[in-house]
């Protein structure tokens, strides 16, 4: 770690690098933040949410990188998530729930980030302000849920929500400036939203999200920790 003279520079984490919303964060961070860690199936390290050994690794691997560049893990932005894929279609009815997709949207959306809390907020710094900011959805509300259908990814985004409000409140034991949040991206144009955008939606460029989300984590206050907030900066209801 740095000695008593230098003040150690800020590290951010990018955990989904591969995906639309978190290439486009990691390329805005390495503008505008300085050094910035990129993790994803395909990097090296690599994280594969069925392996927990493989999350280990990675987190000891982020440890040991800001250690050699005498910085401290101030940002980790979690931007991995599915919707749809080889495992199936977000569902229309309860007749389309099946096993498969619904074990793949836990997976991913829910059970990966759990393990990336436990591996990665221990890292966090245990005085200044950090931020720990999992991209959820607002379709996971379910305060919001007008319209049904999607069952398993609102149910598993949901959850995470969850798992984000219970991670918080062990995080301020550690540190009263941290911060664990919920964010809602709105309509990105990605892989993901791409079958089902329409007209009528708000979609905007990955690079405009991305700077958007960060400029709103920028700014949250303390006790937005624990809540889910969107790309404006508006709590929304769990
Ligand atoms: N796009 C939207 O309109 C929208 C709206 C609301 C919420 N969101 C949320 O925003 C986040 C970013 O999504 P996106 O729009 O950027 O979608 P995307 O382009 O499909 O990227 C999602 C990324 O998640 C990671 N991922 C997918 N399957 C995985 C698996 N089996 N194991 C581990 N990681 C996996 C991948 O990152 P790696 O390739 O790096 O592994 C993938 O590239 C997600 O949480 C999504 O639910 C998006």
């Amino acid at each position: 770690m740095a000695d008593s003279q230098t003040v150690p520079h800020s590290v951010a984490l990018v955990v989904g690098a591969g995906g639309g919303l978190g290439a486009a964060l990691v390329a805005e961070l390495s503008q505008s933040h300085g050094t910035v860690l990129a993790l994803g199936r395909t990097t090296q390290p690599a994280i594969d949410f069925s392996d927990e050994a493989s999350i280990a690794s990675a987190a000891a691997w982020v440890a040991a990188e800001c250690q050699r560049l005498q910085g401290e893990l101030r940002l980790i932005v979690v931007a991995s998530g599915f919707l749809h894929g080889a495992a199936g279609q977000p569902e229309r009815s309860w007749s389309q729930l099946s096993p498969d997709y619904l074990q793949q949207v836990f997976l991913v959306n829910t059970i990966g980030p759990a393990l990336l809390m436990k591996h990665l907020l221990p890292l966090l710094p245990k005085q200044g302000r950090c931020v720990a900011a999992f991209i959820s959805a607002k379709v996971g509300s379910i305060g919001d849920n007008a319209l049904g259908g999607w069952y398993g990814y609102r149910a598993s985004k949901a959850a995470l929500n969850q798992l984000v409000k219970t991670a918080s409140i062990e995080l301020a034991r550690r540190n009263r400036q941290a911060l664990c949040v919920a964010v809602h991206p709105g309509t990105v144009d990605t892989a993901l939203s791409q079958p089902f955008s329409k007209t009528g939606l708000n979609v905007r460029p990955p690079a405009q999200a991305a700077r958007e989300i960060l400029t709103v984590l920028q700014q949250l206050p303390l006790d937005a920790t624990g809540q889910l907030v969107d790309y404006q900066g508006q709590t929304l209801p769990f």
